[in-house]
């Protein structure tokens, strides 16, 4: 394992160029620059009225005190709404264009991937735009003002509470995304982990998915994680930072 500081050696830079098949995952990390508060570590750690992410948001909490809970998520829409891609979700859109096979997965919520361009995003723990019935599963994009589900968060075919659309605690990840990602784990030859802190299963697997199948494992983060001795090499910066380097 290497310790590439923040610039990039001329060997990654080179694996960079000839790979073929990339996966990527990304973390809270990569939407840090743009403000958006990570979940551990940094400093902050994510309260909301005293209680900790986890258990605002947690299935538990969804049968307890449904109101709570989405008023914490439109706290949080409120938060990602103000906010711009950065210059590490800008350089990922522009990597789509470059390989034959690239696949981004991703465990953030707020959609900033697909803001900045990117495109068929495997979204591993959903969206904070979407809310989804919780009787006939009907889906609804929040950023319709006009439809009024997404004011009243009432199912408008059957009348049953909308919840979140968003993997909480204590829930599985939705059957399939994580299937498509590990599938795109398995056949790549380069695999970056950016921005995670690699404790969430099955996401923090996939880098362990594409090593076993024989992938160089580059992880950007400015700490270490329990992903790192696994890794082929470390960048330790940030991921506007380091990101951008690559090309
Ligand atoms: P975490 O908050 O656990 O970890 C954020 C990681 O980003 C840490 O390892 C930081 O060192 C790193 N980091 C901070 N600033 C960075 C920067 N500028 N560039 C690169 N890396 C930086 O976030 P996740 O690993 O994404 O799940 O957390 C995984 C899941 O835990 C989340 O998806 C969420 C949470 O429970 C659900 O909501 C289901
Ligand atoms: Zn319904």
């Amino acid at each position: 394992m290497t310790n590439q500081g923040l610039s990039i050696s001329a060997a990654l830079r080179k694996r960079f160029a000839e790979a073929r098949r990339v996966v990527v995952l990304t973390g809270a990390g990569v939407s840090a620059e743009s403000g958006v508060p990570t979940f551990r570590g940094g400093g902050q750690s994510a309260v909301w009225k005293g209680m900790p992410f986890d258990k605002i948001s947690s299935a538990a909490m969804l049968e307890r005190n449904l109101a709570e809970v989405w008023e914490w998520f439109d706290y949080r829409r409120g938060v990602i709404e103000k906010i711009e891609p950065n210059a590490a979700h800008r350089a990922l859109a522009r990597w789509q264009e470059r390989f034959e096979d690239f696949t981004l997965v991703t465990q953030n919520v707020d959609g900033l991937h697909q803001a900045a361009g990117s495109r068929d995003v495997i979204e591993l723990h959903g969206n904070l735009w979407r809310a989804r019935c919780m009787s006939c599963r009907r889906k609804y994009d929040l950023r319709d003002r006009e439809s009024e589900a997404s004011r009243t968060y009432a199912c408008a075919d059957c009348g049953s509470y909308l919840r979140p659309d968003v993997v909480l605690f204590g829930e599985i990840v939705p059957g399939g995304a994580f299937e498509r990602a590990a599938a795109a784990a398995a056949r790549c030859e380069l695999c970056f982990v950016v921005g995670t802190s690699a404790l969430v299963y099955p996401a923090a697997g996939l880098p362990e998915v594409a090593k076993a199948a024989g992938a160089y494992v580059i992880e950007v983060n400015p700490e270490r994680t329990p992903l790192s001795d696994l890794c082929d090499a470390c960048v330790q910066g940030k991921a506007g930072e380091v990101l951008p380097l690559f090309c």
